[in-house]
């Protein structure tokens, strides 16, 4: 017992930033904001930065199959309701930080994340993720103050809650000294709810109702605005659009600057590596770049039924109105029936016009447009290495990271000059020479099917510079090593002493698999189990 806490206590010296969110890849993801957090904890631990990610507990494949050890156990309360809940650890670090769930029966062992398999949102967000915010906050407060994280990291509007709650609900105030980040990953969803449902947060001091409130609602991101110690966007031209459009935010924005950062994503470039990644048919093998595309696209021809001679414009994502998809069927129809010599393929699920509208092109315009409209990552991976171009036409794109992975794939991609697209793809026409893909400032069909029409153009008429360009975006360095740094000086810029535990070295630093600095059996926590105390409400 007594060793079992020397390495607990040991451990928790060492979790230096802990990660809060509602994805965390590969445990559950939607979109971006689960592959960032899967990927901020690892390389912020092979930096030598002990980071570790807490997510709810959901029904999903990939959680059910990991082995978990209980780690803390207690109950929260909301409206008066007792809502048990065990927090987690993965068994033996298999990802190379640590991985806790919250385990919150009625709440979250559901298959789906935000909504049943069936597309239908849960109707109790609100109670789900203010329980796991309180559970989360209820497990740090059973650490000994001098074990507790240095900073506690909230991603998106789930998590935005626990900046205000560590400094003004009484049950948490202990941890009011830990400095805590928020990071915007889509300030579209901003969580708000009406006043008739503040009772189920957890009482708060009398004065701290107006941090609560924008334009009459309840805004979580607004609150974490005006209360979290800094806050970061997932990109720098995203966080100077927010201050121009945030759907009523901007004032706030403008008026909270001084905390303000601007963060580029990176990509995990272990699980993004063009040589090694077992969800494609073909792997780059010797840097022979145009085998690797042609043998990938030929495989996506085949099973798709596409013409191999044209070049092959693909989209992968939702399709929902923020990222254009709606824009595409048109744009699409445009080269079809004028008998432009280029193929489509598009994945991904979302809004039913947009569906319909993709289903129904698959039958006008059979060998020149496909699609599939699922959500499949392997699939994902095959069409970024087997692609000529990737099209994103984003109304608004916080960071992008699929034009990331299009780049590492050899993919050119042909974005929307917005957010993190406008400071990831420079424009080909650049005379300096830096051009990465095509870029279109407008949201219309003209303006997107013009620059399909310069990159099939360049595609067809010049293969060498296609091939330059191809050979240029393959060799980018996207990976989280050059930003975590940023998220680093962030930290200490409050005040919190991160310190790497070990300077990674070289040897570490090349390794292909994930590996963390640290060894196994310190990783995995087994800390004296403690019930939280009932707390009684006082209001
Ligand atoms: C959200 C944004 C996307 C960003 C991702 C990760 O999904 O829409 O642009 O890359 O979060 O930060």
């Amino acid at each position: 017992m007594f060793v079992a806490l020397l390495v607990a206590t040991s451990y928790f010296t060492m979790i230096q930033v802990l990660h809060i969110a509602a994805e965390c890849y590969p445990a559950a993801k939607t979109g971006g904001l689960g592959d960032v957090v899967g990927s901020l904890p690892k390389y912020s631990t092979r930096a030598g930065v002990l980071s570790a990610a807490i997510l709810p507990k959901y029904d999903l494949r990939w959680i059910q199959q990991q082995e978990w050890v209980t780690v803390y156990e207690g109950t929260t309360w909301i409206n008066w309701r007792p809502w048990h809940f065990r927090i987690q650890q993965q068994l033996s670090n298999p990802l190379g930080y640590p991985l806790f769930v919250a385990d919150i029966p009625g709440l979250f062992d559901r298959p789906g994340i935000y909504n049943d398999p069936s597309g239908r949102p849960y109707g109790d967000e609100l109670t789900r993720y203010i329980c796991f915010q309180q559970a989360v906050l209820e497990w740090l407060l059973s650490f000994p103050w001098y074990h507790r994280p240095r900073v506690l990291h909230c991603h998106d509007h789930h998590t935005a809650l626990i900046p205000w709650m560590v400094k003004y609900c009484p049950a948490y105030q202990q941890l009011a000294p830990l400095p805590t980040v928020f990071t915007i990953h889509n300030a579209q969803y901003q969580g708000a709810f009406s006043w008739k449902n503040s009772y189920l947060l957890p009482p708060y001091e009398a004065t701290a109702g107006n941090l609560l409130d924008w334009n009459g609602l309840i805004n979580p991101m607004a609150t974490a605005i005006k209360t979290a110690w800094a806050v970061t966007t997932v990109s720098p031209s995203y966080l100077f659009e927010l201050h121009q459009d945030s759907l009523g935010l901007e004032s706030l924005f403008r008026h909270e600057w001084r905390k303000q950062r601007g963060i580029l994503n990176g990509i995990d470039t272990h699980v993004w590596n063009p040589a090694t990644d077992l969800s494609i048919q073909y792997r780059l093998e010797d840097g022979h770049i145009a085998e690797f595309k042609t043998q990938n696209k030929h495989v996506l021809c085949e099973w798709f039924g596409l013409h191999k001679d044209y070049p092959l414009v693909s989209f992968i994502g939702r399709l929902v109105r923020e990222k254009g998809a709606d824009l595409l069927p048109d744009v699409f129809r445009r080269f079809i029936y004028a008998g432009g010599r280029i193929s489509f393929l598009v994945l991904g699920t979302g809004e039913r016009w947009t569906e319909d509208q993709f289903r129904s092109l698959i039958y006008e315009a059979p060998g020149r447009f496909n699609a599939v409209l699922d959500y499949n990552e392997a699939l994902a991976h095959q069409i970024y290495a087997g692609s000529d171009f990737l099209i994103m036409p984003s109304r608004v794109e916080p960071c992008g990271l699929n034009q990331m992975y299009a780049m590492r794939y050899g993919t050119i991609p042909i974005v929307r000059a917005v957010g993190g697209l406008k400071d990831t793809v420079p424009d080909i026409g650049e005379p300096d020479g830096s051009g990465r893909g095509f870029r279109f400032e407008q949201f219309n069909v003209e303006d997107a099917a013009y620059a399909i029409y310069r990159a099939a153009s360049m595609w067809y008429n010049d293969p060498y510079t296609t091939a330059m360009v191809r050979e240029r975006i393959m060799s980018i360095d996207f990976s989280w090593e050059n930003t975590i740094e940023q998220y680093f000086a962030v930290y200490r810029s409050l005040g919190a002493a991160i310190e790497p535990v070990k300077p990674p070295s070289a040897e570490e630093r090349s390794e292909e698999s994930p590996k963390t600095v640290l060894p196994e059996d310190e990783l995995l926590l087994t800390p004296p189990r403690r019930k939280s105390p009932r707390r009684k409400r006082t209001k």
